[in-house]
């Protein structure tokens, strides 16, 4: 019988078929509704979590996924400065050392193949926390389920990502993973300077999907999307620019159906006047992190 998830290692949103996503969704939603039926689903296995870039919700998210699974976890939140790549050992020879200690790596690295690279040196699954200015798979599936939630489906949407397109990796999942369905629509609103690298959308348009740029948030996409998706931007990859905010008018003029959302961490581009306005999805998004997680967990390491 083949697998519901046919993945050895889970790295980009490109790998993530219309199945995978819906795979996810699907256990992600028994987990959320039955979740004592998967206290001891990991039981005895032991994740690693190898971040060499900061994180807050994606690496917490992971560890908590694995301790409600049953799982044990190791890793480093600072794996630039306490692990051994400050006695410059490469990222391959870590993850050969880690993979004799783990059941499953969580890594999360500043190059765009850092994925790639780590699963070629691997035994044990890699999942990707983020890879670059170019790769953030688990975020793109929990994004996706906090989409399905609120809408029932992800085809025939009209989604809005704004902000930062040039570096934000998570801009780019997202769309990749969205690429898959029917009938998407994607409104790019950037600033000038952080338009969505020319790849990208060429890519999405060799898919089926109708890609649209503007830099402003005017009437058409306001009225149009049935996802405002805002994002930071990254300055840390070198992106300058002035944000776009999204203001208090512009949410009321939006369809009352559509949801805002933001990867977070927020700077300036979403104000938290905002916060109260039934359609602002992003605290909810962040806490759809653990199920999704887990799930992804259980499909790969259980
Ligand atoms: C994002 C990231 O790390 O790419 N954060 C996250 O995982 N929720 C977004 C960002 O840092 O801007």
């Amino acid at each position: 019988m083949p697998s519901i998830f046919p993945h050895t290692h889970l790295l980009t949103a490109a790998q993530c078929d219309r199945a995978t996503v819906d795979a996810v969704i699907a256990r992600a939603t028994e987990i959320a509704r039955t979740p004592e039926r998967f206290t001891r689903a990991l039981a005895g296995r032991i994740i690693a979590t190898l971040f060499y870039e900061p994180s807050t919700r994606t690496r917490l998210s992971f560890e908590a996924a694995a301790l409600r699974l049953g799982a044990h976890i190791i890793g480093t939140e600072n794996a630039a400065a306490f692990s051994s790549a400050i006695k410059g050992e490469t990222l391959e020879d870590s993850i050969r050392v880690i993979g004799g200690y783990a059941d499953a790596i969580v890594l999360r690295h500043g190059d765009d193949a850092a994925g790639e690279r780590a699963a070629r040196a691997s035994v044990v699954p890699i999942i990707s926390a983020g890879s670059g200015s170019a790769h953030h798979v688990t975020q793109a599936l929990l994004d996706a389920f906090t989409i399905h939630a609120h809408h029932g489906t992800l085809d025939n949407l009209t989604v809005a990502l704004c902000g930062d397109a040039l570096h934000g990796r998570t801009i780019a999942s997202l769309a990749e993973l969205l690429a898959h369905e029917d009938n998407t629509r994607i409104i790019f609103v950037t600033p000038p300077t952080l338009r969505a690298p020319r790849a990208l959308i060429s890519a999405l348009r060799r898919s089926g999907v109708v890609c649209h740029e503007t830099t402003c948030f005017d009437d058409d996409v306001i009225s149009q999307a049935d996802v405002v998706y805002m994002t930071r931007t990254q300055r840390e990859r070198g992106s300058r620019g002035t944000a776009l905010i999204l203001t208090p008018a512009h949410v009321r003029r939006m369809r009352r159906d559509a949801i805002i959302m933001h990867p977070l961490p927020r700077t300036d581009e979403l104000p938290a006047a905002i916060d109260h306005d039934p359609r602002a999805h992003y605290f909810t998004q962040a806490s759809n992190g653990l199920v999704v997680r887990m799930a992804i967990l259980t499909l790969l390491v259980g």
